[in-house]
């Protein structure tokens, strides 16, 4: 797409991004969109704090000096609580983020039990112990579980299905022992697993994920902008070994899809 058309950003490590891309197209928010996936460092939530500032500012700043980015959406929420902050302090374009829903399970929980699945980067962010810091009190038993393994086996299904269900039944196992009546999704891959999870809890249990609450935010903050209605993506990806350009195309829901090499 040419340079000087003001573009959407949708960025994450990999796959997890697709969720919220998805649902953006499916509310008609108007693009051209970017899909960045640098799953060549992917999974970000076993990466240190410092590596992913370095990396995603310095994608930031390629892809800025590149296109005219209207707005950013950090589709991911281990960048959101690493990079946000830094990436809003260097660019003038609102910078989406996305943390995981404590404050919505607060208020659908009612045995006070909740679980949260999140990667190991976000649960041990400054940005998440803030956030619970200040909406949890001393009434709610907050489990917390990393889904170690879990992004790289969504990432490699079907191929990986019989490795995600082993990996998932323990954790659901402690999550159940515990009695929780709400499942926070700290990742933008896990939706894309949420027929697993639901199988896997024996009760019915109410599942928060804050794709929809990201999406609105990002439709307010174009509002006042009048783009022609235009659903084309263009995806990027830092590591194309085992066609992941093809991979990420078929889940994306888009009438035209191209593939631009990666900055
Ligand atoms: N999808 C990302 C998130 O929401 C990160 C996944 C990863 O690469 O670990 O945290």
């Amino acid at each position: 797409m040419d340079q000087d058309t003001p573009v959407i950003l949708v960025f994450d490590s990999g796959l997890g991004g697709t969720t919220i891309l998805n649902h953006i197209l499916a509310r008609k928010i108007s693009g051209p969109f970017i899909y960045v996936a640098d799953n060549k460092f992917l999974p970000y939530g076993q990466q240190t704090k410092e590596f992913i500032q370095e990396r995603v500012l310095e994608i930031f700043s390629k892809l800025n000096q590149k296109y005219a980015i209207k707005s950013a959406v950090l589709a991911c929420n281990t960048v959101t609580a690493y990079v946000a902050e830094q990436l809003r302090g260097s660019y003038n374009f609102p910078i989406i983020g996305m943390e995981p829903g404590i404050k919505p399970a607060i208020k659908v929980s009612k045995n006070k039990n909740i679980g949260i699945l999140a990667t190991e980067g976000t649960i041990k962010s400054l940005r998440f112990t803030s956030l619970v810091d200040q909406f949890v009190s001393k009434e709610h038993n907050l489990i917390i579980i990393p889904g170690n393994g879990l992004v790289e086996e969504i990432e490699n299904l079907p191929d990986s299905a019989e490795d995600l269900l082993n990996n998932l039944k323990p954790k659901i196992k402690q999550f159940e022992d515990a009695g929780i009546d709400v499942l926070v999704l700290g990742c933008t891959h896990y939706p894309l697993i949420i027929k697993q999870l639901k199988s896997l809890f024996s009760n019915n249990i109410e599942i928060i994920d804050t794709t929809e609450a990201v999406v609105n935010v990002l439709e307010n903050a174009l509002k006042a902008e009048c783009f022609p209605n235009n659903q084309e993506v263009d995806v990027m990806v830092s590591d194309n070994s085992n066609s992941y350009y093809e991979k990420i195309r078929k889940v994306i829901q888009a009438a035209s899809i191209k593939q631009i090499k990666f900055i």
